[in-house]
């Protein structure tokens, strides 16, 4: 790689790069923010149901919980989600608040299995507890099992396409990106059957593996409805 600054570079380090073709993310500019995310706090009404949702799903443990709150984690973080516990009957005052989310607001949050199997075997694993995705869809850059919570927060269980970041960042500037930008949806049950057959998980992230023979998939903005918004 050059030490030479690529030309795509932005000569603002503080302005977003605005070119048609992906930055050269080895060349990107040090900037003082965040290192990583840390935690998320929800206030909910249903305190027992979210805990054994997020034990499920993530193998969240109580690190403490009083009447007022539960803070859980599921890794070296002390707390990766507080619940502020509100009055059952709260509830019933928002009754349409699960839906916010698909008008206004925070959509989903997205956390990143490091292969394709690992991703899999979760679906599995969670569809026998009887939790399954509102929404399967190859993105492109992205396979993605989109799940809800008891409280309607949506979270994005993906795996990356592309073995490398700079890969990913190319297909955003590729003209199959600019064609099909939503992706198309997938059959995660078909992709563990191919699994088990023994395909490579390189070609599981391929778009149109997900599509069972015999079946046409919603693709593009089509994928797009009231159930996956
Ligand atoms: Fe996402």
């Amino acid at each position: 790689m050059s030490a030479t600054p690529s030309p795509l570079q932005p000569s603002d380090p503080d302005r977003p790069d605005t070119e048609d073709s992906a930055p050269d993310l080895g060349q990107l500019p040090d900037r003082l923010v965040p290192d990583f995310i840390a935690h998320w706090v929800v206030k909910t009404a249903r305190s027992a149901g979210m805990i054994d949702w997020y034990g499920h799903v993530f193998g969240a443990r109580v690190v403490h919980e009083d009447d007022q709150i539960a803070f859980l984690t599921w890794d070296h973080e002390s707390h990766r989600l507080a619940l502020v516990k509100l009055p059952p009957p709260v509830r019933l005052a928002f009754p349409l608040s699960r839906w916010r989310r698909k008008t206004y607001g925070i959509d989903h949050l997205a956390f990143t299995f490091t292969s394709v199997e690992k991703l899999l075997l979760t679906y599995e694993r969670l569809k026998k507890v009887g939790i399954s995705p509102v929404w399967s869809i190859n993105h492109g850059p992205t396979t993605s099992l989109y799940y809800e919570d008891p409280e309607g927060i949506r979270l994005e269980f993906q795996t990356e396409n592309f073995p490398t970041a700079q890969g990913t960042a190319e297909y955003f500037t590729s003209p199959d990106f600019a064609e099909n930008p939503i992706g198309t949806d997938i059959d995660p049950d078909y992709l563990l059957e191919q699994l088990r057959a023994g395909v490579e998980q390189e070609q599981l992230l391929k778009r149109g593996a997900g599509t069972r023979p015999g079946t046409t998939p919603r693709s593009n903005k089509r994928a797009i409805t009231w159930k996956t918004l």
